[in-house]
């Protein structure tokens, strides 16, 4: 990746976010809380994780932080079929503490694929307004549970409907955000495009992917058409074994110059 930040990016920075030893039991709790839905009963599990500096209440449909439960997921092998969105993915957790640790006071942002919103829900208590998109109603119901449950002023947080191959959101952000968005290859076209037509002028794009062997193209792509790709590389969890994670801050150079 060629960018100013070329330096920081040969030393990688490894970062644990989270030492589950402590917060292991509270991990799996069942919040008493079953989501009816068309597709049957969703019990949901809560999470508590201190990020930036306060903890936060996050409900889920189960953790798929390491790799193996991921796999055992998406074949569909633990349980019932869930929505994949309202499950607790790894880089949800990386994206929302890049997000803590950048000045996103009074800045427009739009999330992408929101699942549980834990992100955009953090941008928010920050002082940020936030736009969270899904193509899903179960996400973004459960995206506006978990800021209510933070206690997040809705004039910070809203949740819009909005499908990447059907995009008709104009307006422009100073930051899009989204975490493993990138796992359909046949969506990147429609990702790329969102990235043309919504980012502000000067604007940053943040995307958290767990190193998924078909998003490296999608980045390449975006440089390839003259963006700036930075990354940091994280860890999520300890065992079993901590899940790496990248998180890319994008950005066009032109739009540096001009500033
Ligand atoms: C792997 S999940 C990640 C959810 C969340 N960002 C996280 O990291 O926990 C991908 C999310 O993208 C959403 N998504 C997938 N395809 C989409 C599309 N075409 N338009 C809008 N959202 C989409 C899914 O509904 C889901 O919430």
């Amino acid at each position: 990746m060629s960018s100013a930040t070329e330096t920081e990016n040969a030393v990688e920075a490894f970062k644990t976010l989270w030492t589950m030893t402590s917060r292991a039991p509270r991990m799996h709790a069942m919040s008493n809380l079953v989501l009816s839905t068309s597709i049957g009963e969703l019990p949901l599990e809560e999470v508590q994780l201190a990020i930036g500096d306060r903890e936060w209440s996050i409900l889920h449909t189960g953790a798929l932080i390491g790799a193996q439960a991921e796999v055992d997921f998406l074949r569909g092998e633990n349980q019932a079929k869930r929505p994949y969105g309202i499950a607790l993915w790894p880089s949800a957790l990386a994206l929302a503490h890049d997000l803590a640790s950048r000045d996103v006071r009074g800045k427009r942002i739009l999330e992408l694929g929101a699942g549980t919103g834990l992100p955009g829900i953090v941008a928010a208590s920050l002082g940020a307004h936030v736009v969270q998109t899904d193509r899903q109603k179960v996400v973004l119901h459960v995206c506006k549970m978990n800021g209510e449950r933070n206690r997040i002023d809705p004039a910070h947080l809203e949740q819009h409907l909005a499908d990447w191959t059907t995009w008709e959101e104009a307006a422009r952000f100073d930051l899009i955000v989204g975490s493993d968005i990138l796992y359909a290859e046949a969506l990147h076209a429609s990702l790329h495009a969102i990235l043309d037509q919504n980012l502000a002028p000067g604007g940053t794009v943040v995307i958290a992917d767990p190193f998924r062997p078909g998003s490296l193209g999608f980045f390449e792509k975006l440089q390839a058409d003259g963006f700036d790709v930075a990354l940091d590389k994280w860890t999520v969890g300890i065992a079993p074994p901590p899940r790496a994670v990248g998180v890319y801050a994008i950005t066009r150079p032109q739009d540096r110059v001009r500033d």
